[in-house]
């Protein structure tokens, strides 16, 4: 596997705040990875992906993916970077109410103004991907929560950008709600080798990642790595490790 995003001794200190929201991080991320991102409260997980994801700038310590050092990149470039590069999944769906789904995973192709066949192509094809093909005609009110979450996630792909980042997910879904989402979630990362970068509390949740980066007061205390292992193992060492820090606080 080669490295997608290289983060090298990322510091981020917030003014006047005693402590940094990122205290020396540095980690990569490979191609095609499923990488988990845990720690309680104040850890530095959300100041984690938004310096990630050019929506904030580090204090110090660079970032790079292939020859592109992101925390260098002006206002415009960085715009750019996240259209061309970045797709997002947030607790909140955030998915445009007067459109029906078909338009809302379409939205970022149709800004793009792709052919129209083309663009149902697509979205027929990422609809089956997260088993909302037959939802397409309705409208986002109509569909239950784990849904909505799924046409979010179609619309994260639609472009096939080589970096998704989630902050928690799952958040907002009942049980069997985040198991459709964490599953067609993995099938994406499997079928089009797209790198995922989640941010989430939940061991369950985080059991469904190759590789999960612990995180304490702002940098990196422990890295659990699934292996070759089933998930309902992986998911047993997450729970120990999550119990471990819960001791310690
Ligand atoms: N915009 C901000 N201004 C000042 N301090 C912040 C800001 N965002 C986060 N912090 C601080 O940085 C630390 C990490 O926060 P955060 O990244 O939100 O953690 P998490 O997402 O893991 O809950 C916390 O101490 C938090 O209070
Ligand atoms: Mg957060």
């Amino acid at each position: 596997m080669s490295t997608l995003l290289q983060v090298h001794d990322i510091t981020k200190v917030y003014p006047n705040q005693p402590k940094p929201g990122l205290n020396h991080v540095s980690f990569d991320v490979m191609q095609g990875e499923f990488l988990g991102i845990m720690g309680a409260s104040g850890s530095g997980k959300t100041t984690l992906l938004n310096v990630l994801s050019t929506i904030d700038m580090p204090t110090s310590g660079n970032i790079r993916m292939g020859n592109i050092k992101i925390q260098e990149l002006n206002q415009t470039q960085a715009a750019d970077f996240r259209k061309n590069n970045l797709g997002f999944i947030f607790q909140e769906y955030f998915l445009l109410d007067s459109l029906t789904v078909q338009e809302n995973i379409a939205v970022p192709l149709t800004l793009l103004r792709k052919d129209a066949r083309e663009i149902d192509k697509n979205v027929e094809e990422l609809a089956e991907q997260f088993g909302i093909a037959s939802q397409l005609r309705k409208y986002p009110s109509e569909l239950s929560g784990g849904q909505r979450q799924r046409v979010a996630a179609a619309r994260a792909m639609i472009k096939h950008p080589p970096l998704i980042f989630a902050d928690e997910p799952t958040g907002a879904l009942d049980s069997s709600s985040a198991t459709e989402l964490l599953s067609a979630l993995s099938k994406a990362n499997h079928a089009l080798g797209t790198t995922i970068l989640m941010v989430t509390h939940d061991p369950y949740a985080a059991s469904y990642t190759d590789r999960i980066l612990y995180f304490k007061d702002g940098h990196i205390i422990s890295e659990l790595k699934r292996g070759n292992r089933e998930r309902r193992s992986f998911y047993e060492e997450i729970m120990r490790e999550a119990a471990k820090q819960d001791e310690n606080r």
